[in-house]
């Protein structure tokens, strides 16, 4: 078949790009897919068991940072465009160890942006190179303080948001410099099925299920704008087809959330959806030493992506916390495959370390 694009797309194994290679796989049969991806512990290819028969999918098994196999694998495939979403994405791990997130976010990014630079000199304007980043770029909010725009000066403080600021800077040199047709998007935070139980939302649902602690940071005021991660993989979509050359656009929910509020809520939900009394799991939380340099408040103007390219968020947060909830109380197995690390074994042996 003569594929009109082929989208090598990084990352698709995570929670964000399962829900992106699933959007592009099924929504553009006329486009080949490349999932490259590292399975780090995030990476879980169970996340797309319903795309991996389809024909326009392709899983390779590469680290972004492995410039030779990325040029290899642009030559292979003939690769078309880029959409980039590998890293290393937890905070608190970044905190532990910056030089990995130095190493995938910077590095990583730089090889595909310089495989993309030796590859596509015939005509840069055809080719797209788009890198997903985050709102966390921006620094933080004070509680009366205006949103994030795509204007907004860059000022991360943990490790991971300084790397992907970082490669933030390096996507843009690569347009500046060299005329590369890049596009980069700054999200806020994501919620929704297969996000790893490390980060807030699934490590509580999991917790409550087990009766086990609910470690708030802090006071639990810190401020967070939630998006469901459908509608994240939906801006994407419009992004990559619409976005103008070196801009940038800022994509949030609008719908923002003291911890403390959002946890409240959640075991509203799991406790009803578990027959349990209200209030049976309000016992579990825990509030446990901060965060260190724990942004207070993110909270992203979107109105840029709504007013030049006509994205909105599509679902409600009621709504889409009551989706999430029952997807994991119902994919108990994938949890509990998730945590006891059954995957990361399964997969090492499939395709080594
Ligand atoms: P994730 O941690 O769930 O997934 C990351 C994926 O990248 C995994 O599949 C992992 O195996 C892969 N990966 C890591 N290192 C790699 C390497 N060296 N080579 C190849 N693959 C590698 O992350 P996520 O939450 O899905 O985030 C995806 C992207 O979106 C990231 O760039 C992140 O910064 C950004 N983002 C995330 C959020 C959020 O709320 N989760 C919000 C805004 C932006
Ligand atoms: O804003 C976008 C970012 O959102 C993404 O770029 C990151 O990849 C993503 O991980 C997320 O970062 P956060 O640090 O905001 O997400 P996390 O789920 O780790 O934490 C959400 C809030 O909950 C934050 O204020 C810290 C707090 N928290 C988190 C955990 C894991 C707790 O109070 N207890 C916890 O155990």
């Amino acid at each position: 078949m003569n594929y009109k694009k082929t989208i090598l797309i990084t990352g698709g194994a995570g929670f964000i790009g399962n829900h992106v290679v699933r959007l592009f796989v099924k929504k553009y049969p006329e486009y080949r897919v490349i999932n490259l991806d590292k399975l780090t512990y995030a990476g879980n290819l169970a996340n797309l068991k319903d795309v991996e028969d389809e024909p326009n999918y392709v899983f390779v098994k590469a680290d972004i940072c492995d410039f030779e196999k990325i040029l290899e694998i642009f030559k292979l495939y003939a690769v078309t465009d880029v959409i980039h979403l590998a890293a290393e994405s937890h905070v608190d791990r970044s905190i532990k160890d910056p030089f990995t997130f130095a190493q995938t976010n910077v590095m990583g990014t730089l090889s595909l942006l310089q495989a993309a630079k030796e590859m596509w000199q015939d005509d840069y304007s055809s080719h797209r190179f788009y890198h997903v980043s985050t709102d966390e770029v921006y620094g933080a909010l004070d509680f009366d303080d205006t949103l994030f725009t795509e204007t907004t000066s860059y000022d991360p403080h943990s490790p991971y948001s300084a790397s992907k600021a970082a490669s933030d800077h390096f996507v843009r040199a690569f347009h500046d410099t060299y005329g590369l047709n890049v596009i980069i998007s700054n999200c806020s935070n994501n919620y929704g099925p297969y996000q790893f139980p490390e980060k807030l939302i699934p490590l509580f649902i999991n917790n409550i299920r087990h009766r086990k602690p609910l470690p708030v940071y802090g006071k639990g005021e810190n401020v967070r704008d939630w998006l469901y991660v459908i509608d994240h993989a939906r801006a994407i979509d419009v992004v990559f087809h619409k976005g103008k050359a070196g801009d940038t656009y800022n994509i949030g929910g609008f719908n923002e959330w003291k911890n403390i509020d959002l946890i409240k809520v959640m075991i509203k939900t799991v406790d009803k959806l578990l027959g349990n009394p209200e209030g049976h799991s309000l016992d579990l939380i825990t509030f446990v030493t901060d965060r260190a340099g724990h942004d207070l408040r993110y909270a992203i103007d979107s109105r840029k992506l709504k007013n030049e390219l006509g994205w909105e968020p599509s679902l409600q947060f009621e709504e889409g916390i009551e989706k999430t909830v029952k997807w994991y109380l119902e994919n108990q197995d994938w949890l509990d495959n998730v945590t006891s690390g059954e995957y990361e074994k399964y997969y090492e042996k499939m395709y080594g370390k």
